[in-house]
């Protein structure tokens, strides 16, 4: 069981100070448009790696007003402290903390997974490839913590390289030395991606059929697809520097770099229509994209190889009618990680029962109610 047992926030967003006690159930928050719901669930998504669920700046988060930054503290599992902060003095980093000792985001990451669903990701099926990658490497950095940080790499490798071919004069030992780097930090990228691309099409194979249809996922992009059918790193490795050195002319051209895992997309498919995601309706996406969040869910609790993950969905109840919700529902209740949901009316949850515990949220502040 993954749970927070515990959350205070200080100078987060909306909230001055504010302590909830909890136990392991869902988390139902309600309240009226603009009380704080996802502030709340953004709080919680900072114990994972990255910007969290609005991905804004450290400095966002802090409470306007405040004398310094924000704490996010929590018990998990009713032992461990945890906390997320920016320190005063704006040195503008995070820093962790464990039982009150230093810590960094990989030992947090050990101890807890965070996966999400927000109404910006609605319109990832119909939107851009960035879109559905962003999405898709938020699942990937779930499962491998260390996928965060090969992208960090790859973003600075890449902004090196198109520097280098905007000045239009490519020098070829500069740019040999660069594109190592990329093609390193790429080829990461596509082994993490390929892995969990087949875990999670497994955990979905796996779902019993029901009120959330599954999906058939493909990854777009050749380095994903050597990873795919098996290719080692160094293969896949060669295969990126000898894209990046054979396109250099042609980057040249376009200014920037046209080939490689930053323009990668995945593709899915709605399978009880067997057409593209992009074409179902919206309803039928929310519902393909809860299908997804919570096969991803599935397939991190199955693995054994850490601790189950939390799941923040905003506003995923309202849209579902009455029997998708009361499914939903079941399944979250009979997770491994506390679930948080958030919805402007109480009534939306009333199917949980005592299944879930209610938080009523509102005037800077939340109140449990059972
Ligand atoms: N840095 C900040 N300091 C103080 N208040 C903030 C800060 N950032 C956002 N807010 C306030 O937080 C509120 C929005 O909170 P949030 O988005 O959590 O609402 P919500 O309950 O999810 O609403 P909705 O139902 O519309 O989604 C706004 O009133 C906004 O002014
Ligand atoms: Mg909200």
């Amino acid at each position: 069981m993954t749970a927070l047992t515990r959350l205070a926030l200080t100078d987060f967003r909306n909230y001055e100070s504010l302590v909830l006690k909890l136990d392991g159930r869902p988390v139902c928050l309600y309240g009226s448009n603009g009380a704080g719901k996802t502030n709340l669930l953004e709080a919680v998504s900072q114990f994972g790696p990255g910007r969290g669920l609005r991905a804004a700046t450290l400095a966002e988060m802090t409470r306007h007003g405040a004398p310094g930054g924000w704490t996010v503290a929590a018990t998990l599992n009713d032992e461990q402290k945890i906390g997320v902060s920016l320190d005063q003095g704006g040195s503008a980093k995070r820093s962790v903390r464990i039982d009150g000792a230093p810590a960094s985001p990989g030992d947090l990451a050990e101890r807890m997974r965070i996966l999400w669903l927000t109404p910006a990701m609605d319109g990832v099926f119909r939107g851009g490839a960035s879109d559905r990658r962003r999405f898709f490497d938020r699942i990937v950095m779930a499962h491998q913590p260390s996928h965060g940080t090969a992208a960090s790499r790859y973003e600075k490798a890449l902004a090196e390289r198109n520097a280098l071919l905007e000045r239009g004069h490519v020098d070829p030992a500069w740019a040999d030395a660069i594109e190592a780097r990329l093609a390193e930090a790429g080829a990461e990228i596509a082994v993490n991606r390929a892995l969990v691309l087949a875990e999670l099409q497994a955990a979905i194979d796996a779902r019993p059929e029901g009120h959330f249809p599954k999906a058939d996922l493909a990854l777009e992009g050749e380095a994903e697809a050597a990873a795919l059918k098996g290719d080692d790193f160094r293969a896949i490795f060669d295969l990126l520097v000898d894209a990046y050195r054979s396109g250099r002319r042609r980057d040249v051209a376009a200014g920037r770099t046209l080939s490689g895992p930053h323009r990668s997309d995945l593709g899915v498919i709605h399978r009880p229509s067997g057409a593209p995601a992009s074409e179902a309706s919206t309803g039928q996406q929310k519902a393909l994209l809860i299908g997804l969040v919570l096969a991803s869910a599935g397939a991190l609790s199955g693995s054994g190889a850490g601790p189950a993950p939390l799941l923040l969905l905003d506003e995923a109840a309202a849209h579902l009618d009455p029997d998708r919700r009361t499914a939903l529902f079941g399944e979250l209740s009979a997770m491994n990680g506390q679930a948080w949901l958030t919805g402007t009316d109480g009534y939306l949850f009333e199917t949980f029962g005592t299944a879930a515990q209610r938080v009523r949220v509102g005037e800077c502040s939340a109140i449990v109610e059972a």
